[in-house]
């Protein structure tokens, strides 16, 4: 098996031509820093639903000459076309195009159907009918549902508990199928609470890791819905990255046209992670260690503990987490601070 750091050799090597769909969102766009990075040819789609333009400047500020490697098309994946120009001379897609929070899709779920399950759709045919070597997707631990087992492991499944979850468990079943039905090569990476650099802290949908370094950082109210003993398995960007390029390069053949947990293994409660966000950012802003969290209401849709076997990926693919979430909300801090004296 190609250890993550003899892949990023091999890539600088021989580049292939990336999509990177919802490449101006979080996780799109730390995609693209990466592959940028390592030299490949990028092209890159966002209808900026939830995404922003100062995402790619952020990316485009780091890249330097690299950055010439980068095609950006204000896209749909709604438009079946839009997805079929879009594909056209790609070698691996990264599907990360969709609407998040489950939240979102409960107050609204058409949108969210249509960009996530529609959307979908069109890029799996368009990924199909111009011959793309690779489909990688993202795929969401929401899918466990119900089940109460723990840790999560990749073939136990509960009921979705929200129209967000049901979209992304359609996604698997429709990956599935084009893998079958037209010998595609398709893997979701059903990932567990990313969070890092570039993350938005704003909206209603905001995630709880941006939102609260933004809140404490403005001195607004920070809330933690229900007693905070509600847990995640809170994992860092930059192992979500690994895990793509791992799905997307990967020869195994047993590894193609599987579903693998993205995540850290590990279990963190709201509480200590409200805990762990204050005291890092109190050892710079002193004011802050005073501040406490108000709390409110559950959330419809939440499950209560999350925590993921990442087994599966680590022998398949050789995914190995290179930071827990203590060294990521060290990363993320650095990257919060760095922002606020720009
Ligand atoms: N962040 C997480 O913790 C997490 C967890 C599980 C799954 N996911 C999945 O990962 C993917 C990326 O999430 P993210 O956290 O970067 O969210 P994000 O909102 O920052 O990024 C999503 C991007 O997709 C774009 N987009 C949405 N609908 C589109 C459409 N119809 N056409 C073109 N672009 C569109 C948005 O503008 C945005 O830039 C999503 O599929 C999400 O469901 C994220």
């Amino acid at each position: 098996m190609t250890s993550y750091s003899d892949l990023q050799q091999s890539l600088r090597s021989k580049p292939k031509t990336w999509l990177v769909t919802g490449v101006a969102g979080f996780i799109g766009s730390s995609l693209l820093k990466t592959l940028l990075e390592l030299e490949q040819r990028v092209v890159g789609i966002d209808n900026f639903s939830t995404g922003h333009q100062s995402n790619l400047d952020d990316v485009q500020a780091e890249s330097g000459k690299n950055w010439d490697r980068f095609t950006f098309y204000p896209y749909d994946v709604r438009n079946l076309n839009d997805c079929i120009n879009a594909c056209k001379d790609v070698d691996i897609v990264l599907h990360q195009a969709a609407l998040g929070s489950v939240p979102r899709s409960i107050e609204d779920p058409i949108t969210t159907n249509s960009s996530n399950i529609d959307g979908f759709l069109n890029m799996l045919v368009a990924a199909r009918d111009t011959k793309v070597k690779r489909f990688v997707y993202a795929a969401s631990s929401s899918t466990y549902g119900d089940h109460p087992g723990l840790p999560k492991v990749e073939d136990e499944i509960g009921r979705p508990l929200s129209p967000y979850a049901v979209t992304k468990y359609v996604n698997e079943l429709y990956a599935d199928v084009f893998a079958r039905t037209y010998g595609m090569e398709n893997i979701g990476l059903r990932y567990f609470n990313v969070f890092g650099p570039r993350q938005d802290p704003n909206g209603a949908y905001a995630a709880v890791i941006p939102k609260w370094f933004g809140q404490l950082l403005s001195g607004e109210d920070c809330f933690i819905n229900g007693d905070g003993e509600t847990s995640r398995d809170f994992c860092f960007i930059d192992n979500t990255v690994q895990a793509n390029l791992l799905a997307a390069t990967t020869e195994n053949p047993t590894a193609i046209n599987q579903i693998y947990n993205v995540a850290c293994g590990d279990q963190t409660s709201l509480n200590e992670l409200f805990y762990s966000i204050k005291m890092l950012l109190g050892s710079h802003y002193p004011n802050i260690n005073s501040l406490t969290a108000k709390h409110r209401a559950l959330r419809p849709g939440d499950v209560r503990h999350s925590r993921a076997n990442i087994e599966k990926a680590n022998s398949l693919l050789g995914y190995q987490p290179s930071h827990n979430v203590h060294q990521g909300l060290q990363a993320t801090l650095d990257w919060f601070l760095k922002k606020t004296a720009d």
